[in-house]
């Protein structure tokens, strides 16, 4: 992949997806979108593989945004396709993935690159890491699901502070407010990053999915139905039984089959 720099340790059982243009930092371009697209279609088939951490080239960002020079000459049914393609193949794909994914913020997460880290189930972030949704500056709103996600992770006053002022917010108060859950040493990112995902590896994946399903689903009027379905598909799992019977019998359970 031209784009993307991937590793996966299979003991650890992690996938780290590094987004790599840095002389654009990191901006994503229909290209990236495409190749993050098939990389996490074929992750998610991977059994071995249990979690993803994303992350971007260079030390100073993570993402900064859709890549402006891409769409500076598009009208309305351009603009459309943008934002439901760039849903479709990256944002939602990777809000609703099989597997839990982690942001791990090494640097400027601006626009397109915040809405990355929001659509991720978890975001860690380094010291230097500034965070913000600039995009009424260009004369637009945030298109990859920026307006529906920050509110419901740091609530819809300050969510509508940081649209309508497109400040950027540094980490410490992104740890603040919840927007990251951890700040790390850039030095020791993934290091840090990567002792979250050791406990994943003890759940069962199956419960992982579930759970990640559900949780997309709190904000929705469907939300407490699609809890109990995917509770109840839960019991029909090899994992559900070695859980239980790992419980009982008072060992640790092996969820690796
Ligand atoms: N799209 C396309 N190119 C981008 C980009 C983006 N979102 N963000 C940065 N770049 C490019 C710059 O154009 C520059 O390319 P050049 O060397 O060919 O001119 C290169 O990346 C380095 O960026 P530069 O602006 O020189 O770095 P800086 O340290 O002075 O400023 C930022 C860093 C992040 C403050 C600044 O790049 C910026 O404001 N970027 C746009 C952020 C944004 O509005 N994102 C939302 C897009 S929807």
């Amino acid at each position: 992949m031209k784009n993307i720099n991937y590793t996966h340790n299979i003991e650890e059982r992690v996938a780290i997806i590094e987004i790599n243009r840095p002389n654009h930092l990191n901006a994503l371009n229909s290209e990236v979108i495409l190749e993050l697209e098939t990389l996490l279609d074929d992750i998610s088939q991977i059994n071995e593989i249990r979690s993803i951490i994303i992350t971007g080239s260079g030390d100073k960002a993570f993402v900064a945004g859709a890549d402006i020079k891409e769409f500076q000459d598009f009208g309305k049914t351009q603009g459309l396709d943008l934002s439901l393609i760039g849903k479709q193949k990256l944002f939602n794909k990777v809000a609703l993935f099989n597997k839990p994914i982690i942001a791990a913020i090494n640097g400027y997460a601006l626009g397109g690159g915040l809405e990355l880290a929001l659509s991720a189930h978890i975001r860690v972030a380094t010291e230097n890491a500034q965070l913000g949704l600039p995009e009424c500056s260009l004369g637009l709103i945030p298109g990859y699901g920026g307006t529906q996600r920050l509110p419901r992770i740091i609530g819809i006053g300050l969510a509508t502070e940081m649209i309508l002022t497109g400040k950027m917010i540094k980490a410490d108060e992104a740890h603040k407010i919840g927007l990251v859950n951890h700040i790390f040493p850039k030095e020791d990112l993934i290091g840090q990053t990567l002792n979250i995902t050791k406990l994943f590896k003890t759940k069962s994946p199956e419960s992982l999915c579930a759970a990640i399903k559900s949780i997309n689903h709190s904000f929705t009027n469907n939300g407490d139905n699609i809890e109990s379905q995917e509770f109840s598909k839960l019991f029909n799992t090899n994992n559900f039984k070695e859980g239980v019977r790992a419980f009982l019998e008072k060992r640790k359970p092996d969820f690796n089959k």
